[in-house]
């Protein structure tokens, strides 16, 4: 018996030796180690072989077997090795390319989750009849704070809550300039929300950052009312947040609204309604449309400015403003 595994083993050593392509030394494995070759029909005759020489006979077979594998594997790269050298063909004279392998996967982009959060605000808006409008993110101090009745003296102008960038023009600090953009543009009636940038120096934390978006509305007609204002909000709200949700104006103070009003709206946070505030309201002060050339007594209209990321951060329950702006694939790839 032990004659038989020298003698398999010359045969063996012989053969691969001989194997000088891929085609010839897979025949080498089916032969010598495929589920019916030569090492395990060895192997099955283990029961032939007396009781006592058993445990020996059993030992040698699977040495062979695993010195057989390994001169297999090692022939195979150096059959393998040879590929790269000369006409383009493996060593085994097939094509060095193989085509059948699958390719690597390109990772497709997404829009970043405040994108898909105004992609949505537009849509429903859209629904509601409002138009898209934009303005610049470099503004005039007409622009950002004139026309809006933000007097010289008012806090707001304070260059240290400001990105001045010389003694005329500023980073916007609201999506308010387009309200007065569009309206030096064109003649009511008019149905618009703009969306995008703006900027405050504020300290960084988990809830402020010196660049976030808004959403603005403004709608000009004959006899608007404070009523189609809350109307709209509560359509617009429902749409977004689900049928529960609810809106809820407070009493405020906006220079370029009057009255004006804090809007909340109730909504699911986490599985639990709460109130939430997202931005502010009102009617179009008069001294606006003065600014613009509107005739102040034919003209009324309704104005808001929500904040995009409260909406998101919410919606999805991100705790921290920071994280969407890190650019940490791994935290925006979940959205
Ligand atoms: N621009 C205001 C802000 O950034 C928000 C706002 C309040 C916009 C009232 C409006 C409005 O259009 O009517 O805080």
């Amino acid at each position: 018996m032990m004659e038989r595994i020298e003698q398999l083993q010359a045969e063996a050593e012989r053969d691969l030796a001989a194997a000088g392509d891929a085609e010839q030394l897979e025949r080498f494995r089916i032969k010598y180690l495929g589920s019916k070759g030569a090492l395990k029909t060895l192997l099955a005759t283990l029961k032939e072989v007396p009781a006592e020489d058993r445990p020996q006979f059993g030992a040698q077979a699977n040495a062979l077997r695993e010195r057989v594998q390994e001169a297999f594997e090692r022939r195979r790269s150096e059959l393998g090795a040879a590929v790269g050298d000369g006409g383009g063909r493996a060593a085994g004279g097939g094509p060095m390319l193989d085509v059948t392998e699958p390719g690597l996967r390109q990772p497709f982009g997404r829009p970043h989750v405040i994108t898909q959060t105004i992609d949505e605000l537009i849509e429903v808006f859209g629904r509601l009849g409002f138009d898209v409008a934009t303005g610049p993110e470099i503004e005039d101090e007409f622009h950002n704070f004139v026309a809006l009745n933000i007097p010289p003296e008012h806090p707001a102008r304070d260059p240290l809550d400001n990105f001045y960038l010389d003694e005329k023009r500023l980073l916007r600090s609201q999506t308010s300039t387009v309200q007065i953009r569009v309206m030096e543009k064109t003649q009511p009636p008019i149905r618009v929300v703009a969306t995008g940038r703006v900027y405050r120096p504020d300290e960084h934390d988990a809830t402020h950052y010196s660049m976030f978006h808004q959403i603005e509305g403004l709608y000009v007609d004959r006899r608007v009312s404070m009523a189609d204002l809350k109307t709209t909000l509560m359509q617009f709200a429902r749409a977004y947040f689900g049928p529960e949700a609810e809106v809820r104006l407070r009493p405020s103070f906006f220079p370029f609204t009057e009255p004006s009003a804090e809007l909340d709206i109730k909504m699911q946070v986490r599985g639990r309604w709460d109130w939430v505030e997202l931005g502010g309201c009102g009617m179009v002060d008069p001294n606006v449309f003065g600014a613009v050339g509107y005739d102040p007594e034919q003209w009324t209209g309704f104005a808001f400015g929500l904040g995009v990321e409260r909406i998101a951060m919410r919606k999805y329950g991100i705790a921290d403003i920071r994280w969407l702006f890190e650019n940490d694939v791994r935290f925006l790839r979940q959205f």
